[in-house]
């Protein structure tokens, strides 16, 4: 067991530091590894307690592979990953057990999510089953009342079938499963996209009010600035497998200072009609992670790219007080 470096201090619940996830690619008879896509490539950050961390970034850019290696879904490739503390990157299945209680995810798709078959109830009681918690049968559905009832839900619903309920109901069964074990930490990956836009708040307050009355600390991914401005405490921004930005959510909002962030935000009506944000539409597509740009990947859509962009590989810097940014340039107006 490895012991927490000075910087991993417990304040920090999940930290990850230089963390890659490459997915190889097979080919030729041999099966040979013809190249990587290099889903995450060299990520650090840390979620404190108590704290929502929104993740955003354009399709592809890697947050879902993020959460996952976090969740020691998937292995990582290289880097680490702390949980209060203690270095999990390689606990073996039969230590590892205790942290998967303590870390749970909230899927993207809710009628993907939730097996048909099962009635609610079930599915909820299912992760009680999994660790073996709430021993008898009537523990579990008093448990499972409880839950229903904390997600703004009736308990009676616990005999019904996820058919019967609409997207946002079921994303709430979907946010009580992740909540029977009483997690400390939970990926919520991209929790209302697939919902309409009139149901995304109310699950989102959801998540706020569950965050504050359990004390839940909060990796919320999403494609959209907007869905995680108010929820989150800081913002971090991804493009191709890198963090672009970082900062205290207001901080990011108010004063974007890398030039993926500027564009990001730029895409949001503003509620407040003296602010007026030029819209900047970025050219092209996001390159492939099998063979990011060389030195900034930002750069081939960046409009302020100079040519050393093409040979150096911008650090994620602290450019003010908790406002970290990876770009070199420190002169373009209205970004430094
Ligand atoms: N199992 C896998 N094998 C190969 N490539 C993968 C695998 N999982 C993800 N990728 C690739 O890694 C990159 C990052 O994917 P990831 O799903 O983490 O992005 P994302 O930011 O969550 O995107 P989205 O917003 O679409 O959910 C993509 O190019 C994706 O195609
Ligand atoms: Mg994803």
């Amino acid at each position: 067991m490895s012991v927490a470096t000075p910087e991993t201090t417990t304040a920090n619940l999940v930290e990850v530091k230089n963390l890659k996830k490459w997915f190889p690619i097979r080919g030729g008879i041999l099966s040979r590894v013809v190249a990587n896509v290099k889903a995450v490539n060299d990520v650090s950050f840390a979620v404190k307690k108590g704290e929502v961390v929104g993740l955003v970034g354009e399709s592809g850019s890697g947050k879902t592979t993020v959460g996952r290696t976090i969740l020691r879904l998937i292995e990582p490739t290289d880097g680490s990953i702390y949980f209060d503390g203690q270095e999990i990157t390689h606990l073996p299945k039969n230590q590892l057990r205790a942290y998967r209680r303590k870390m749970q995810i909230i899927f993207q798709d809710p009628f993907a999510s939730l097996n048909p078959r099962m009635t609610v109830g079930d599915i909820i009681a299912e992760p009680l089953v999994i660790h073996n918690l709430e021993g008898s049968a009537q523990a579990r559905n008093e448990r499972v009342a409880e839950l229903l009832e904390l997600v703004g839900l009736n308990p009676d619903h616990m005999r019904r079938y996820p058919h019967e309920f609409s997207g946002g109901q079921r994303q709430r069964i979907g946010i009580a499963r992740a909540l029977a074990v009483r997690p400390e930490f939970i990926v919520a990956d991209e929790p209302v996209s697939a919902l309409d836009v009139s149901i995304q708040a109310q699950v989102v307050n959801l998540l706020q009010d569950l965050k504050e009355q359990l004390g839940l600390t909060i990796l919320f991914i999403a494609h959209d600035l907007a869905v995680v401005e108010y929820i989150s405490d800081r913002v971090a921004v991804m493009y191709l497998g890198k963090i672009m930005e970082l900062a205290p959510s207001r901080d990011l909002y108010l004063k974007p200072r890398h030039p993926y962030t500027e564009a990001l935000l730029s895409a949001i009506p503003t509620p407040d009609p003296t602010v007026k944000r030029e819209r900047i539409v970025l050219q092209g597509d996001i390159p492939s992670p099998i063979n990011p740009p060389s030195g900034c990947v930002f750069r081939t859509r960046c409009r302020y790219a100079i040519a050393e962009c093409a040979y150096t590989v911008p650090e994620l810097k602290e450019v003010a007080p908790g406002h970290f940014k990876a770009c070199i340039r420190d002169d373009i107006p209205g970004l430094s």
